[in-house]
């Protein structure tokens, strides 16, 4: 098992495939988009499997494809299968907003992908339309029924933003009791792109929990997995799960054991750090193998205790990017 500098096991691999969005979220980007890196500065499949296979080695064993939106990049598909077949991978997963076409679901059922969360802050489609700037909310809510249909594990992801959607809290909890499916609620983060600046958020995780106890007073705590993100609860005889995570809050980090690659092959040890290192010019320049090993193992050893170092250390260089380019 790897361990960082605070003692925490490193399992997990969040692997930024795209910057690039068919969607323009609020809090992700400002509608004119971002300003899209260049083909060449993003890492090539061949380098993600590569790198992927050195993390394999020393001991991430789940992956998770997120974005932008994975779905936008070309041949996402034929390149899941292949790290679904890397040595030691064992759970591939991805984030979506599920504008995809519907066929992708059948083929990541033969993939072998495990899991799927998809990002859908509202079910009002005048309320998605207004939060996604973007009419795709039929598209995605078939999307969804699919997925709850299939084999693979189904989450949905709601970034809950005081002007948009508190009133899809109750109704998207209630989906719950009928469908297998956790809704996971998210407090919004500044990684907007520039959309709106830093705004300290007015619902918090607990706030989130509060509102939804008001209509099923008797929610029930369920265990949470070590590193969860978030934290569940369930409306008594629901056949799916409710779940909030405090993405601003940060009380998860102590258990943490996410890394993320940027699409520009970046490190992120930490979701609010600035800059990571680049392991796209590393291995552009000649670095072997070993180096590379060498070099994760060394920043794995510099871990910001949690958010909050992370963004003091960030303070001196720099302003809040999208979760488009940090990736999820
Ligand atoms: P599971 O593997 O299904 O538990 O998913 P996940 O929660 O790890 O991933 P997902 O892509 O669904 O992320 C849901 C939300 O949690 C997103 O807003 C993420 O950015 C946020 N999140 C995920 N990991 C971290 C983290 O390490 N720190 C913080 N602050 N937020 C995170
Ligand atoms: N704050 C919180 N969550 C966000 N996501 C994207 N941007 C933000 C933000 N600013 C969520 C998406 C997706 C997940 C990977 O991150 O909704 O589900
Ligand atoms: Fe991990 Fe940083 Fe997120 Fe905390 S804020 S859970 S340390 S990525």
């Amino acid at each position: 098992m790897l361990y960082d500098n605070h003692n925490r096991p490193l399992r997990y691999l969040r692997l930024a495939v795209t910057e690039r969005c068919n969607l323009r979220c609020h809090y992700c980007m400002p509608e004119e988009g971002l300003p899209w890196s260049k083909k060449d500065q993003i890492l090539t499949y061949e380098e993600m499997l590569r790198l992927v296979e050195i993390l394999a080695n020393l001991g991430i064993s789940k992956v998770r494809i997120t974005g932008g939106e994975p779905f936008v990049r070309k041949d996402l598909l034929p390149f899941m299968s292949e790290l679904k077949q890397i040595k030691g991978i064992d759970k591939l997963n991805i984030t979506t907003n599920g504008t995809a076409p519907l066929s992708s679901i059948e083929t990541m059922e033969q993939i072998g992908v495990n899991s799927v969360n998809l990002s859908l802050d509202s079910i009002d489609a005048e309320r998605f339309a207004k939060v996604t700037r973007r009419d795709e909310f039929e598209k995605v809510w078939n999307y969804y029924k699919l997925l709850e249909q299939s084999t693979l594990n189904t989450k949905i992801n709601a970034v809950v933003m005081e002007n948009h959607n508190l009133g899809d809290i109750l109704p998207m909890s209630a989906l719950t009791v009928n469908d297998d499916v956790s809704i996971r609620f998210i407090e919004e983060m500044p990684f907007n792109g520039g959309s709106k600046g830093y705004t300290p958020i007015e619902w918090n995780f607990r706030r989130i929990i509060n509102h939804i106890k008001t209509q099923y007073p008797n929610l029930n705590k369920l265990d949470d997995a070590k590193s969860s993100t978030s934290y569940n609860y369930q409306i008594p005889g629901a056949k799916g799960s409710i779940g909030v995570i405090p993405a601003y809050s940060r009380t998860i980090c102590g258990t943490c054991d996410r890394i993320r690659l940027t699409p520009k092959g970046e490190l992120m040890t930490c979701l609010y750090q600035n800059k990571g290192f680049s392991f796209r010019d590393f291995m552009r320049d000649g670095a072997t193998d070993i180096d590379i090993k060498e070099k994760f193992l060394k920043l794995f050893g510099q871990r910001a205790k949690d958010g909050f170092e992370s963004e003091k250390r960030k303070e001196e260089t720099g302003s809040f990017q999208s979760m488009a380019t940090i990736g999820g």
